[in-house]
């Protein structure tokens, strides 16, 4: 049976879906989800994320890290975490700039969080000369006691989101059904709560969405309240949003194109755009002091990406054209400069965040 398949009988027994379930099932099944079965960022793949553009992306992130790092004073034992690492690819280039911090590298303990066995592979065979202590988790769980210093990228967009409508009846939850050996779209008869539904959507249109990620809200919480509790630093980048529209942003992604969401679940990548000002108020609920969003391009330009490239040119290390294309797609407003965000999570006594001074500065 394809998943598509078990999918329309699971419907069959318990009716409808929601459409976080459906992307669970989609992205995580253990024996035909599309993380568990494959490498979707390896030769051939579906789509290509920032590390693997360029190793400047890893080096500006570990050097981010560093500095928030010396702001607190070097707190010992710190933890090294990364939610989602794909290939690995982002990690080792944190942990290859971190030579040059050999008091903080020394001291790491790292955690990778990754729900995929299939990449858990891909990672260990990336990290095995890492030379530092690397151990896996499923779902993040910051330690009692220990600073922790994290960075996700491209991993918040990957959880399950949930969508509602604006209809003359309500908000109605998008859900979804199987029919004629097919899955399609459809809203519960029933409107949802009101009190499920910010007041920032009053004005919707009728047909308008509104889109909630309540795993990625939770687990935004979590990491504040570890941060503000043990000291450390997390970055979050993403693609997405700082004020919501109306439209809907669920999409489907294989091959390097557009695909329909319902049509091969297990086969195309599902992502949805990361609501910012969302992740922003759960991190405050959390305790930690928030900084930003800024814009990815803002971001790599501060950390000093242009001189990074041009150290690298003139030493050969990678040909100049090269990386001048990867300095445009990273910084970019066309490219990913704009569109890819980031946001800081510090300890609420930390004034500032490294790179997010101008933000905070006009946000003051
Ligand atoms: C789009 S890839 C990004 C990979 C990497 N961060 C990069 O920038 O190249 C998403 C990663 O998050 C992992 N992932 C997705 N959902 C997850 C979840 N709920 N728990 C843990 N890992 C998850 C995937 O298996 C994959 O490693």
């Amino acid at each position: 049976m394809t998943l598509k398949e078990r999918i329309a009988s699971l419907i069959a027994v318990q009716g409808p879906i929601s459409v976080a379930q459906y992307m669970t099932l989609a992205l995580h099944d253990p024996q035909s989800g599309y993380y568990a079965t494959r490498d979707p960022l390896g030769k051939g793949g579906d789509f290509i994320t920032a590390p693997e553009i360029s190793q400047m992306f890893g080096e500006m992130l570990g050097l981010w890290l560093a500095e928030a790092w010396e702001q607190q004073g070097r707190p010992q034992r710190p933890v090294l975490m990364e939610l989602g690492p794909g290939r690995g690819t982002l990690m080792a280039d944190i942990l290859r700039t971190l030579k040059a911090m050999p008091d903080f590298r020394k001291q790491l303990d790292v955690v990778l969080v990754e729900a995929s066995a299939h990449l858990k592979r891909v990672q260990e065979e990336t990290l095995k000369s890492a030379g530092v202590p690397l151990r896996w988790q499923s779902q993040f769980e910051g330690e009692a006691g220990r600073p922790l210093f994290l960075v996700a990228n491209e991993f918040f967009d990957a959880l399950p989101i949930r969508q509602y409508v604006k209809t003359p009846r309500g908000w109605c939850e998008r859900m979804v059904m199987a029919q004629n050996g097919g899955l399609n779209f459809a809203l519960a008869p029933l409107p949802a709560p009101a009190s499920l539904i910010p007041e920032s959507r009053a004005g919707a249109p009728d047909g308008g969405f509104y889109e909630t990620a309540p795993a990625a809200i939770a687990l935004a919480e979590a990491i504040s309240r570890h941060i503000e509790g043990n000291g450390g630093a997390a970055l979050l980048i993403d693609y997405g949003y700082g004020r919501a529209g109306f439209g809907e942003t669920l999409q489907a992604v294989t091959s390097h194109g557009f695909a329909g969401v319902l049509t091969e679940p297990g086969k195309a990548d599902l992502s949805a755009h990361v609501d910012f000002t969302a992740l922003a108020e759960a991190g405050r609920r959390g305790g930690a002091g928030v900084h930003g969003p800024i814009a990815q391009g803002e971001l790599l330009k501060s950390l000093g990406i242009a001189a990074r490239a041009e150290a690298l040119a003139t030493r050969h290390l990678v040909g100049e054209p090269a990386l001048q294309t990867a300095l445009a797609r990273l910084t970019e407003d066309e490219a990913m400069g704009q569109l890819f965000k980031a946001l800081a999570f510090l300890p609420s006594a930390a004034m500032t965040a490294p790179a997010f001074a101008e933000a905070d500065h006009a946000a003051a």
